[in-house]
């Protein structure tokens, strides 16, 4: 059985790894039972994200196979972005005929991968399928709904997401509960990141600094936003130091805005170190010893829950209630004076603590593998 697994940006890889390791698992068994089915994985990198810190290091630290197709597409707009990848993609499947292709998150090559697929009527799985922001001004909320609609397997990893799926019409039985495969890469990666040196590299003590991720084109793209939240990090930054690995979009709008420029010195009094985008395991070292992680990403939110470290999340909404609800986080938008308010009452000792959600076990692509094993053979139209 041909499953192809379409991979583009950073958020997906560490998705995708724990899928392909069952994949093995799985295989190692099977061959060893007769007449049970193999599965032969076909890897497929749309180059969403093509930096080396973007990228690459994601395939080392997640100890991933090369992709078996890289396709290149690069950055663009978001008709550019989706339109390459779906034209690419249509052309692997033609070529390849998977039974099954398998999108993950809720990035351009999710949608991309999940269109392609279903004209063709080559049967889809959606991984982390049913999140909702309920805002349509985030081009992930639009991915997410659409790659939803027209999946035919939905594997979701919180009860809300099940809710928000039957809401919008879709069938209960295309709706699997499987847990979060971010937990299986965290929990399998854990014990790797506490070899990391990072800490001591960048002159830092556990429990004593704070991280900040940023990106969100609401947050970075418009100077006033940007300048509103750096102004509140700069204030949390004179109590506690804070660690910014600063994604390339934001890293070029600082610039261009005229923000933190004091701050990229090295010889600064200030306490906010930006430095580059930084792999998976040196940033999992980073977070798990952190005080506390100011973000706007969404997977950060759930790793902070599973880490126990409280995040204070730097967005009006999540599509991951349940790290609210659950976990450790506190939805703070970019309200200076309530990200200030909030890290205080970290820093007082007065951070949330959270529990774990359930099935977030790192056995979430092991249940995935199960029930894509029993995907039936569908008449295919190749063209
Ligand atoms: C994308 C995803 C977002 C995800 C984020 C994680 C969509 C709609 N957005 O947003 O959901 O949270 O990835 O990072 O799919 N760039 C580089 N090097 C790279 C990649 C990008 O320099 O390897 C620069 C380019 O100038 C590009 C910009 O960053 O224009 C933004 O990249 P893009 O892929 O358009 O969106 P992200 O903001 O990364």
């Amino acid at each position: 059985m041909k499953i192809v697994l379409v991979a583009g940006a950073r958020p997906n890889f560490m998705k995708i790894a724990p899928i392909l390791r069952a994949i093995k698992d799985y295989n190692e068994k099977a061959q060893n039972k007769a007449g049970a089915r193999t599965l032969d994985p076909i890897l497929v990198h749309t180059g969403q994200h093509y930096d080396y810190e973007m990228s690459k290091v994601f395939f080392e630290d997640l100890e991933m196979p090369d992709p078996d197709v890289y396709l290149g597409i690069g950055s663009g707009t978001h008709a550019e972005q989706t339109g390459k990848a779906m034209i690419e993609i249509e052309k692997l499947l033609i070529e390849r005929k998977p039974d099954l292709v398998v999108v993950v998150g809720d990035v351009n090559s999710t949608l991309a991968g999940a269109l392609a697929a279903v004209k063709l009527h080559i049967p889809v799985a959606h991984v982390e399928a049913g999140l909702r922001s309920f805002d349509r001004n985030m081009p992930e909320e639009i991915n997410r709904l659409l790659t939803d609609a027209i999946s035919d397997y939905l594997f979701t990893h919180s009860p809300d997401a099940d809710e928000n799926l039957k809401n919008e019409g879709i069938a209960e039985e295309k709706i699997y509960f499987v847990g979060n495969v971010m937990v299986d890469s965290l929990l399998q990666s854990v014990e790797k990141a506490r070899q990391r040196n990072i800490l001591s590299r960048m002159g830092l003590k556990s429990g004593g600094y704070g991280v900040l991720t940023l990106h969100r084109p609401d947050n970075v793209d418009e100077k006033e936003s940007l300048s509103r939240i750096t102004k509140a990090v700069t204030e949390v930054s004179h109590k506690m130091p804070i660690v910014f690995p600063a994604h390339p979009r934001t890293q070029k709008n600082l610039k261009e805005f005229g923000l933190l420029s004091n701050h990229q010195s090295p010889n600064t009094n200030y306490q906010l170190l930006i430095t580059n985008p930084l792999g998976y395991l040196d940033f999992l070292q980073l977070i798990m010893n952190s005080k506390f992680v100011l973000t706007d990403s969404g997977g950060i939110q759930e790793e902070t829950t599973i880490l126990n470290v409280p995040c204070l999340t730097l967005r009006d909404s999540t599509e991951r209630p349940i790290t609210v609800s659950v976990g450790t986080n506190v939805l703070v938008g970019n309200d200076k004076k309530k990200i200030v308010a909030e890290a205080c009452k970290i820093l007082d000792g007065n951070g949330k603590a959270g529990k774990t959600p359930k099935l977030w076990d790192g056995k979430a692509a092991e249940r995935i593998v199960d029930v894509c094993v029993r995907v039936k053979r569908y008449t295919l139209r190749y063209q």
